[in-house]
C-alpha cells in the first residue's frame, strides 16, 4: 500500500537513503527539518517542512494526512562528548520525540505507526548474547537511549510504537567505516582495546529496508534489535576490513587507555562489547540480506570501487 510517510532527520545519513527507498516504493514523504533553508516542495512526492522541537514551532497546515511516521532526528553522538554536546544529544532526542508525539496526537486522522530510531547502546557491556528482554546497561549511551524510548510514552495508545535499537551502521559514505577506511587503506589499521569486544552491526541497505518493513507490516509495538545475525569481535571485524581492502593487518592492538586519552568517555563507542540477537525481528518476518561481516564489507567496498 502506498502511504504518506512523515519522517524526521531525513537530511541525515540514514534519512537520506530511507527517503530514496520510500520514494522508489511509491510513497510520498514529508520530512521535518530544523534547517529553515531546506524547507520547500521538492517534487509531488517529497517536501521538507521546518520545525523547531525546542520552541515547538511548525506550520501544521503544511502536513498532509499521514499514515506512518519515522523518527530519526537527534544531534549526532559522533560529536565530541563535551558536557554541552552531551546535553544536546539528550535534549534534541527528548524534545523532538515529545513534540512529534504531540503533533501526531493532534492529527485529525491518526497514523497507524511511529517507528523511532534507538540504539544498541541501550544494552550492558557484555560478551553474552542479549535480546530485547535484556536489562538496560549503565553509562551515558544507555541512559540516553532509555530516556529517548520513554519520551514517546505520550503517544496515543491506538498508534503502534516501535523502537529500532540500531547497531553500528556500515556504509562506505558515512558513519564508522568512513572514518576507518583511510586508516586501513594506509595499511595502519589495527584492532582496538583487547579486540575481544563484540560489535553488532547492520548494513545500511538492510537498515533502511527494515524501517520500510516496519511501516508496511503488522509488527507489534516494542523494541527490536536492528542488527545483523552475525556480530563479530573487534579483531575479526578489523581483520576482515583489512582483507577486503587488500591491505596488511599486522599492527598491535591500539590499547584502550590510549583511546580514552584521546577520545575521553566517547572511546566507549568502540570499546564496549555488544552481541545482540536479531531473532525478534526475523521472527516477525524480516530477512536481512547481509548476515556476515565478509558479505557486508565486500558489498560496500565492491560498490565503492576501490
Ligand atoms: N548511524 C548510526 O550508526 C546509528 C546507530 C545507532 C543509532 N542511530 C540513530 O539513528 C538516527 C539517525 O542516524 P544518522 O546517522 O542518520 O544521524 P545524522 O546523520 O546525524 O542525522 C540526524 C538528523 O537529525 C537532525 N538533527 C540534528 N541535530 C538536531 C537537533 N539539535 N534537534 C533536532 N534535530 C536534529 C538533523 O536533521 P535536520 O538538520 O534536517 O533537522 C540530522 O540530519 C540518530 O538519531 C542516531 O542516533 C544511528
Amino acid at each position: 500500500m502506498v502511504m504518506n510517510v512523515l519522517i524526521t532527520g531525513g537530511t541525515g545519513f540514514i534519512g537520506k537513503q530511507l527517503i530514496q527507498l520510500l520514494l522508489k516504493q511509491g510513497h510520498a514523504v514529508t520530512n521535518l527539518t530544523t534547517q529553515k533553508t531546506q524547507e520547500g516542495v521538492v517534487s509531488n512526492l517529497l517536501q521538507h517542512i521546518y520545525w523547531n522541537p525546542t520552541s515547538k514551532e511548525i506550520n501544521k497546515e503544511l502536513l498532509p494526512e499521514i499514515q506512518a511516521v519515522i523518527h530519526l532526528a537527534g544531534f549526532s553522538v559522533a560529536n565530541k562528548w563535551t558536557a554541552q554536546n552531551k546535553a544536546l544529544m539528550v535534549s534534541s532526542r527528548i524534545s523532538s520525540t515529545e513534540f512529534l508525539c504531540e503533533i501526531i496526537n493532534e492529527m485529525n486522522v491518526a497514523p497507524a505507526v511511529l517507528v523511532g530510531a534507538s540504539a544498541s547502546g541501550f544494552y550492558k557491556n557484555s560478551d553474552e548474547v542479549q535480546d530485547e528482554t535484556a536489562l538496560k546497561g549503565t553509562g551515558f549511551l544507555s541512559d540516553l537511549t532509555d530516556q529517548w524510548e520513554k519520551a514517546s510514552t505520550s503517544l496515543h495508545p491506538s498508534i503502534k510504537n516501535i523502537h529500532l535499537r540500531i547497531g553500528v551502521v556500515l556504509s562506505a559514505n558515512d558513519g564508522a567505516l568512513k572514518k576507518l577506511t583511510p586508516i586501513f587503506k594506509a595499511g595502519i589499521g589495527s584492532a582496538v582495546g583487547d579486540g575481544n569486544q563484540y560489535m553488532s552491526w547492520v548494513h545500511e541497505s538492510d537498515l533502511v529496508e527494515l524501517f520500510s518493513y516496519c511501516i508496511s507490516h503488522n509488527i507489534p509495538s516494542g523494541a527490536y534489535n536492528a542488527t545483523s545475525g552475525g556480530p563479530v569481535t573487534n579483531t575479526e571485524f578489523s581483520k576482515t576490513l583489512a582483507h577486503v581492502l587488500k591491505r596488511p593487518f599486522f599492527l598491535p592492538k591500539t590499547p584502550a587507555f590510549f583511546l580514552r586519552l584521546i577520545f575521553g568517555e566517547m572511546a566507549q563507542l568502540v570499546l564496549v562489547s555488544q552481541r545482540l540477537s536479531n531473532k525478534k525481528i526475523t521472527s516477525a518476518g524480516f530477512q536481512f540480506q547481509f548476515n556476515t561481516i565478509q558479505e557486508a564489507l565486500t558489498d560496500i567496498y565492491g560498490k565503492a570501487k576501490n
